[in-house]
């Protein structure tokens, strides 16, 4: 865990103040101009940006943090390039065959968020071994956003409880929030008290965007390959900072 909050954050302000986050997500952004800035190719940004996931999982579990969601590739990004497309895939085979007796031994339960559909068949592999593997891990949730995007993750989610309803499994009746969430990527995750995105981009770029509905944004600067532990820290000190109010009224308004 971080060290106690300093008496700047505590106080009479509620219990939010001091409140350790459930669950962080990070858009992972900025590794093409990492690379850029240093006339390399972009796919060494991706490179180094694959070593920032590493030091950010390891900073997650160090500070006692529960589910980590990272987005790693979006529906969208098969508008890049095929070369950069191809590279990007074969940095998640790499990471997760690098990676996952490691994670396996740590612990870390892991979930591919996104869709299936157009992955190839190796990745494919890859991922239903990743989950099996750590299927009964239960100490730390590493969700990879991988082939997603959050309108598909919802319309898919449609579709699956449509077609529970024909068959009889479900009712109209029941459908509301909990209900639905039993179909979308993220089940049993809770929602992400702090959605970080670095590069300084402002938006979501269709990212959990029905998870994210009370998340605390914080947006930093760095560039991804640069980010560390203290980015982490630095965000969660940011958020201790924030009210999170979820529609009621300021605490001591009343
Ligand atoms: C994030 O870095 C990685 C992915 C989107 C896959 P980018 O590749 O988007 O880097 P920039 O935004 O071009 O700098
Ligand atoms: C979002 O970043 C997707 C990932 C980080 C995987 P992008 O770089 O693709 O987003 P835009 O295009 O700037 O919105
Ligand atoms: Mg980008």
């Amino acid at each position: 865990m971080t060290s106690a909050p300093s008496p700047a954050q505590t106080g009479d302000s509620g219990p939010t103040m001091d409140k350790f986050p459930d669950h962080i997500a990070i858009i992972m952004d900025g590794n093409g101009r990492w690379a850029n800035g240093r006339g390399l190719p972009r796919a060494v940004g991706h490179e180094r940006g694959v070593e920032a996931l590493r030091r950010t999982v390891e900073a997650a579990q160090d500070i006692g943090l529960k589910n980590l969601t990272v987005y790693s590739f979006s529906t969208e990004n098969w508008r890049r390039p095929v070369s950069e497309v191809n590279a990007l895939f074969g940095l998640l085979k790499a990471y997760v065959k690098r990676d996952l007796n490691r994670l396996a031994q740590e612990g870390v339960k892991i979930r591919i968020l996104g869709t299936r559909e157009g992955l190839p068949e190796d990745i494919l592999e890859l991922v239903k071994r990743a989950e099996e593997r750590t299927a009964e891990n239960q100490k730390f949730n590493l969700c990879i956003a991988f082939n997603y995007g959050g309108r598909e993750e919802i319309l898919r989610a449609a579709k699956a409880m449509a077609r529970a309803a024909e068959n009889g499994d479900i009712s109209s009746s029941a459908v509301d929030e909990a209900a639905f969430e039993q179909f979308l990527d993220t089940r049993g995750i809770p929602d992400p008290d702090i959605l970080i995105r670095t590069s300084g981009e402002y938006r979501l770029s269709n990212f959990l965007i029905w998870q994210a509905a009370y998340a605390e944004l914080v947006f930093m600067d760095v560039l991804w390959p640069d980010f560390g532990k203290h980015h982490l820290l630095e965000a969660i000190e940011i958020y201790r900072k924030r009210e999170r109010r979820f529609g009621g009224l300021a605490s001591g308004a009343a």
